[in-house]
Formats: C-alpha cells, sequence, structure tokens
C-alpha cells in the first residue's frame, strides 16, 4: 500500500473518531468538559481512586481523540502537496494512538468510565447520614448474625440493615451529587416494598426513583442474594440529587442490603423474574446448572398449582452438568417453570429440555469417578441415608438428596429399592420440600399391625417419621401402601418444635411394651453459652430425647439422653443422626445391650426398658477411619432375618462429576464382648458376595522379605481382598492395591491404611482382613469386625496392580483370596 493510501485512510479514521466521540451527548461531553467534580465516594481508597479515574479518563479519551486528526494531517503533509512538513515521527505517534484506541468499533463506541458513587469499603459510612439503628455505625461485612448467608455483593463491606435482626429501622442519606451519567447501577436485595425497604432517589426533594429487594414478606423460600438493578437517568442529566436507603419495616424481609452504586453509560442488565411454559414430553426436564452460578429460585407449577421451589445455580452458557428434574407424573400436560431472578438476557430458561435420557458426557453410572458397587444418586448431591426398611420384598433406602447442586441443599427425600441390599434402583423422589420446609433426615418402620390407621386389612403402611426443617423445625408423618407412591400428612407435625435443632427421628417398634419408640436428636444451648451460634454445633449440648408411641401419631416424652455427661468438653459425640437399638452379644439372646450411635459413629452400649436408656460404656469410637469419612450412618428396620444391617453416607471426593459422593457398603453390625467390656463389629453382608465374578486362590503361603509377589498375575479394577495374616517375624505385611496401601504393623497390631492408622488386635497371633476397593475409596475390615477403617482414596485408572510383601521378616499368610468384582450398575 502506498504511503499516500495509508495517510489518507488514518486521516479519515482518525476524524471519524474525532466526530463519534465529540456526537451531542450530554454524558459524553459532560465528561470530557466537566471533569467530576462533586462525585461520592465511601471507600478508604476515595480521594486516590478518583484521580486515577479522571487520569485514565484523560489519557483513554480525551487527549488521543482531540489531537489525532491534527497529528495525522501534520505528519505526512507532504503529501498533500505541503512541502514543508514530512514527518516519520509524528506518523508514528499518531499510529500509537490509534491502536491506544482499540480496533475501530471498540473506539467508535468508546464510553466515558463509570463513576462510582458508593462502594461501602469503607470504616464507616464517610459523608452519609445515618438515623436509626438499622444501619449500625458503618458498613456491614458481608452476613450478620442470625442471618441467611447474605451474597452477591463485591469487596467486603455493604449496606445491611439487618442489625439487630427485621426489626430495627432507620435511614442512610447520601450528601448531593451530579447525575452525570445515562444510568445509575447498583446491586439490592432484602426484603420488597417499595416504601418501607427502599433504595430512593431525590431531586429537589422529590422522590424520582425507588428500588427495592425481591422478597417479598411471609412468603416461603426467598434469599438474601444482591442482584443488579438500575435506573435510567437521562432525564435528569446534570441535576443534583440525593440517594436515600431506607428501612422503615419490622416484620419478616424487614431489611435491605445494597452495595456498589455507579454512574455508568453502560446499560446494565437487569435481573427480574422470568417464567416458561413447558410441554412434557418425556420424564425428565434438564436443567442446565452450572457450580457456583448465582443461586435462583425456581418454582415448578402444574395443574395451576405450586408443585415445588428449588434453590439452582443456573448455568448460562455451558453447564457444567444436567439436573434431571422429575416430571413423569405431568406428562402429555404443560409445566410452568418461573425464575424468581434472571439476568434480562439469559438464555437458561430457554435451554431446559424434556428428555428421557441422563445428560453428560458419560453415560449413566460409567462415570469416571461413579463408585461402582456403592449406591450414589444419579445425579446430584446426597447426603445421608434415610428410612431405611425392608418393606414388600424391598429393601428401602430413603436418602437426602439435592438434584440440583453439588452441595447440601434443597433436601428432598431420594428413593431407592434393591431386592438384595447390593444392586439398588434409584425410583422418583419419595418426599419434595414443601411450603413448610426442607425434607430433613428420619426413618421408616413397617406398621404391621397398622396401629396408624393409614394401611388397609391385609396391607400394612410404610410409615416414614422424619423433621420438617422450616420454622418450626418439627417431626412430621408420610405413608405409602405400596412402596412407591408417599402421602405426606402435612397438617399437624406429630411432635412440635422443642428446639429449632431438633431432628433426625430414628423410630422404632419395641416389642416388650408394645409401643413405638422414637430417638430424636435435641440440639440445646450449654449453660453460659445461651447466646451461642445454633449453627456452631461444638457450643450446643447434644442430647436424644426419647419418645413414645402407640400410633406412630401421638408421642409422649420419656425421658432425655445427656450426651454432653459427664464431663463438659464440646465433642461430636451424638451429635445429630442417632441410631438406636439392640444386638446380641456374640450372637448369645441371652445378653443383650442396646447401642446408641451419633452422626459419627461414636456409640454408647447399655440397657433400655422403653422409656429410659441408661449406659454402661460410652464415648467409644465406632469407624476408625478419618474423622467423619462416613457419617449419618442408620440400620435397616424390619430386616427379614433379624440382622442389624447398617449404611452411611461415605465422603468420597468426585470432583467434576454430575453426582456427589456415595454411600458406603452395607454392613452388619454386631456386638462382640472384649477385655474392655461389649464392642461394635462391622463387617460387609454376605450378599456382596454375589459381586465376585472371578476368585484367585492364593494362600496359604510363607511370605519372606524380598519373595516375589503373589499378587503379580492379578489384574483388576474393582476388588474384594480377604486374607488371614500371621505376622510371625515380620514386623510389616504391605497390601498393595492399585496405588493405595494397606499395611499391617505387626509391632503396634495397628492398620495402616495410607498412613493412617487405627488398631487392630491380633488374636493367636493372628489378623483377619477383608479390602474393598472401588473407585473412590477403600475399606477395610479387619480383627473380626473390631475395625473399620473407610477411606477416600482414588486409584489411577490405569493402574491395576496388586501386591502383597513382607518387611523385617517372613510372615504366614494363612489364606488369601482375591475377587475379581463387577459392578452393580451391571444388571445381573
Ligand atoms: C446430617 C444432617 C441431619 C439433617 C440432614 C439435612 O448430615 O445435618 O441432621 O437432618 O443432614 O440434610
Amino acid at each position: 500500500m502506498s504511503a499516500k493510501a495509508i495517510y489518507l485512510i488514518l486521516s479519515f479514521y482518525s476524524l471519524m473518531i474525532c466526530v463519534i466521540s465529540h456526537t451531542p451527548d450530554n454524558f459524553d461531553s459532560m465528561d470530557a468538559n466537566n471533569p467530576p467534580k462533586n462525585r461520592l465516594r465511601v471507600g478508604k481508597n476515595s480521594n486516590v481512586s478518583k484521580i486515577k479515574e479522571m487520569t485514565v479518563c484523560a489519557f483513554s479519551s480525551y487527549i488521543p481523540k482531540l489531537f489525532l486528526p491534527f497529528m495525522v494531517l501534520l505528519s505526512r503533509a507532504d503529501l498533500l502537496g505541503c512541502k514543508s512538513v514530512n514527518s516519520p515521527a509524528l506518523l508514528l505517534l499518531s499510529l500509537i494512538c490509534v491502536l491506544s484506541l482499540g480496533p475501530v468499533p471498540a473506539a467508535w463506541a468508546a464510553d466515558p468510565p463509570d463513576l462510582v458513587v458508593a462502594d461501602f469499603e469503607g470504616d464507616s459510612y464517610g459523608a452519609w447520614e445515618v438515623t436509626g439503628e438499622a444501619f449500625g455505625s458503618a458498613p456491614a461485612q458481608g452476613t450478620l448474625p442470625g442471618q441467611q448467608q447474605v451474597t452477591g455483593f463485591q469487596g467486603r463491606g455493604l449496606v445491611n440493615t439487618f442489625r439487630k435482626g427485621d426489626r430495627s429501622t432507620g435511614t442512610l442519606t447520601s450528601p448531593p451529587f451530579t447525575i452525570e451519567r445515562p444510568y445509575l447501577r447498583f446491586l439490592i436485595g432484602g426484603g420488597k416494598n417499595e416504601v418501607k425497604t427502599a433504595l430512593v432517589l431525590e431531586v429537589d426533594g422529590q422522590v424520582v426513583r425507588t428500588a427495592t429487594g425481591p422478597n417479598a414478606p411471609n412468603a416461603p423460600g426467598g434469599t438474601e442474594r444482591l442482584e443488579t438493578d438500575y435506573w435510567d437517568v437521562r432525564d435528569l442529566a446534570g441535576r443534583q440529587a440525593v440517594l436515600r436507603i431506607v428501612d422503615q419495616a419490622t416484620g419478616d424481609w424487614g431489611h435491605l442490603n445494597v452495595d456498589q452504586i455507579v454512574q455508568t453509560a453502560q446499560r446494565p442488565v437487569r435481573v427480574a423474574p422470568a417464567s416458561r411454559e413447558i410441554p412434557v414430553t418425556a420424564k425428565f426436564l434438564a436443567i442446565p446448572i452450572r457450580n457456583g452460578a448465582p443461586k435462583r429460585l425456581v418454582t415448578l407449577q402444574a395443574g395451576g398449582r405450586i408443585i415445588v421451589r428449588n434453590t439452582m445455580e443456573l448455568a448460562e452458557g455451558e453447564p457444567e452438568w444436567w439436573a434431571m428434574m422429575d416430571v413423569e407424573a405431568w406428562q402429555g400436560q404443560t409445566v410452568t417453570l418461573q425464575v424468581d431472578q434472571l439476568p434480562e438476557d439469559s438464555k437458561a430458561l430457554a435451554a431446559i429440555e424434556p428428555t428421557d435420557k441422563f445428560r453428560g458426557p458419560d453415560p449413566l453410572y460409567r462415570e469416571p469417578l461413579r463408585a461402582q458397587f456403592h449406591f450414589s444418586a444419579r445425579r446430584g448431591f446426597h447426603n445421608d441415608p434415610n428410612g431405611c426398611v425392608f418393606y414388600q420384598g424391598e429393601y428401602h433406602l430413603f436418602f437426602q438428596h439435592n438434584p440440583y447442586a453439588m452441595a447440601i441443599g434443597n433436601q428432598h427425600w431420594g428413593h431407592a429399592v434393591s431386592r438384595d441390599l447390593v444392586h439398588w434402583e434409584e425410583r422418583s423422589h419419595a418426599l419434595l420440600p414443601d411450603e413448610r420446609g426442607l425434607m430433613y433426615s428420619g426413618s421408616a418402620v413397617v406398621d404391621t399391625k397398622n396401629t396408624s390407621g393409614f394401611g388397609r386389612e391385609g396391607q400394612p403402611p410404610l410409615v416414614i417419621v422424619h423433621t420438617v426443617a422450616g420454622n418450626p423445625t418439627v417431626q412430621s408423618l408420610a405413608w405409602s401402601t405400596d412402596g412407591r407412591t408417599f402421602t405426606k400428612e402435612s397438617g399437624r407435625p406429630v411432635l412440635p418444635q422443642i428446639t429449632p435443632g431438633n431432628r433426625d427421628p430414628k423410630v422404632f417398634w419395641h416389642e416388650p411394651t408394645g409401643k413405638w419408640v422414637m430417638a430424636l436428636y435435641v440440639q440445646r444451648p450449654r449453660a453460659g453459652k445461651e447466646k451461642a451460634d445454633p449453627q456452631k454445633p461444638l457450643e450446643q449440648r447434644h442430647t436424644i430425647e426419647f419418645f413414645t408411641s402407640p400410633n406412630l401419631k401421638d408421642w409422649t416424652p420419656a425421658s432425655v439422653h445427656e450426651a454432653t455427661q459427664p464431663g463438659p468438653a464440646p465433642s461430636w459425640y451424638l451429635y445429630e443422626c442417632p441410631d438406636f437399638f439392640e444386638l446380641a452379644v456374640d450372637g448369645d439372646p441371652a445378653r443383650k445391650k442396646w447401642v446408641l450411635l451419633g452422626a459419627n459413629t461414636e456409640y454408647a452400649v447399655g440397657r433400655f426398658d422403653g422409656t429410659t436408656f441408661t449406659p454402661e460404656a460410652e464415648r467409644l469410637r465406632g469407624q476408625q477411619g478419618p474423622p467423619n469419612v462416613i457419617y449419618a450412618g442408620q440400620s435397616f428396620n424390619d430386616m427379614p432375618d433379624g440382622r442389624r444391617v447398617f449404611i452411611c453416607w461415605w465422603l468420597t471426593p468426585t470432583p467434576g462429576m454430575p453426582f456427589s459422593q456415595s454411600m458406603t457398603l452395607p454392613m452388619e453390625l454386631g456386638l462382640t464382648e472384649t477385655a474392655a467390656g461389649p464392642r461394635l463389629t462391622f463387617r460387609p453382608v454376605r450378599e456382596l458376595e454375589a459381586l465376585r465374578k472371578k476368585t484367585h486362590t492364593l494362600g496359604p503361603l510363607a511370605l519372606a522379605p524380598g519373595d516375589k509377589n503373589p499378587l503379580a498375575a492379578l489384574d483388576a479394577e474393582l476388588v474384594e481382598i480377604r486374607a488371614e495374616l500371621e505376622p510371625a517375624g515380620a514386623a510389616e505385611i504391605v497390601l498393595r492395591v492399585r496405588g493405595g496401601t494397606v499395611a499391617y504393623d505387626a509391632r503396634k497390631q495397628e492398620l495402616v491404611v495410607n498412613g493412617y492408622r487405627a488398631p487392630a488386635p491380633l488374636k493367636n497371633g493372628k489378623v483377619k482382613m477383608t479390602v474393598f476397593c472401588d473407585r473412590t475409596g477403600i475399606e477395610v475390615f479387619a480383627a473380626d469386625g473390631l475395625t473399620y477403617l473407610p477411606f477416600a482414596f482414588e486409584p489411577r485408572t490405569e493402574d491395576r496392580s496388586l501386591s502383597l510383601t513382607a518387611l523385617g521378616g517372613t510372615a504366614n499368610i494363612s489364606s488369601l483370596e482375591v475377587h475379581e468384582l463387577q459392578s452393580i450398575w451391571e444388571r445381573p
């Protein structure tokens, strides 16, 4: 291209930029000609940022825009016949100016920078004037005591009028400022009331704009999230204005959250309620989720009724995973999904589709971190097993389920059934959250004598007793006569709230007294710590309260078992999810003891007379793996053969998966006599033997240090290894399973799993060990069930090796069997 052509293009381009940047626009010219005078900032660095802002403004638009055409014209005036000037240096400078303005369209669209009116990052409200108590004396730093988590604000500080709760009132008023941009944008959340919980703009003493939060008082649900809102203030250009934040409401949602008030030339994207009608042409609606995206309240409506409200992190653009909303019950009808707040340009609702197939990069149950012989929910997050019961020929495993996120929330009762305790089939949810609250943990019984009256002649009902966590938090019933559809008895709770932290009823039939018994966790304040945060369990007392009932509906308080006695030390002992059952010591029907467990499996052994538990040994350690690696276990009621089968939530990381974690193996519990008294034993249930697809018998053998690995020829992904070890001269026997280590330290008589130690005493110089290795963890059972050590661990996919070594001397391996297992998700 000739120099003249470049010169002409540059001249034209710079002229255009000049023209565009000076087209009449109140706000732009205001910016160029009137450097900001009375902008308000509430924040530590307000002056610094003001200077920075002005400098950036001048250099980014003012100077280049003004001088560019002259510089260009001057630089090669010789090309226009004017011989006197020919300055390559000036041309270069113009080029730099052009480049500094970015690509053409961006330069043309260049907006004046935002003016921050207030970001509430300072340790005072600065020049803003406070009245009343609701605002305190300085911006809040996030969530206030007793408040749901506040999210969506920027930085650390914000206006949060929940000081002293909803009942406080007050105002916060800005000094006057000039409207210098077309839009006034802000983040707002909290109560919905255009007058009483509002952000107000006043000009000449008149209210010209108002905005409020999204939460109508006394409506179920609600969120403390701040969202973007804005006012178009073009008609007020150049006017002096005042902002006032008002909190005159004292009841439900009687507070407002405000942050980041900015004058801007860019039209902001507002969030507003949105909805979509969807004809149900399949079993599920696939809903795009991005973990960590803003939480939206999504309401499903069908047949003119609100069916359920859930909080969802709806994905804009590519979802991280698809949640599956079960809409089978409305096949052929049209349902409405309504979202409380969505950006105006959101594509999330449009992306929702009816489908029969579970969406994801991997087929269902074949995901890389899907446990292959441990139960896990198809999609979403599960925690506690609930309502474990044998009913009408099937084992029922209900579970705390959040179908729409990878964290606890939206508690549904998920449901799976099995004929053998091993192969599970997930069904539709049994209980959905409702206007009373979330469906928290609980248990299920078969009401064989139909004491509740929910059954019919010859058709005893399955009755669920569980917590409804709302305000108040109460115990309620639901029932079924087919094990598939569940009806809530949602009128009267069977047990009113004792304290807000009462939950997780474990109910069973007590034959000797002919009554139902409930063991309920009740969190109570510790003496002297009445004001402690109820969300901090270690600052609370853990009590198990017993109730009795003739019919599952009317409950009478029987006794309170105080977990915090003796000794005041705070602990997790008997914290939430109690389980309570009787076991025969070493199978002797004449020696039965009661076992009371809390969620972390620490337990007490003692006596129970139908009303009161009298412990004989307390604070005993249950599982021996890392603290809380398994949690909230529950045993099955109404087992056909009297076994006590227990299953727990197993916290095995499953990053990047469309589901979360798994349950443990079902285990048979027992009590065995030890020198210290009767102690719990854990053994994998015998039904698991059905998973063995190939068995290698490799013992007995003597194993000396340096010997050939007896397991060298094996190669398996899912394994069960059973061995009886007699360490004899060996100091340690080390089994390596796909990169994980299960060692037996003979000197200390300890099991060491990936470095984690637990006692496993030798008996007659021998110890038996059973190891199960799945895709997300190892479970080790040893010392006749006295040691149960679950360990979250992710074997490398390509490592399918096994080895057994003796260290420090020769060991006798009295027996050694390796079973290759098949997945429970492959139908037998
Ligand atoms: C235990 C627990 C229970 C509660 C449930 C809610 O993990 O906190 O106490 O009922 O989870 O999902």
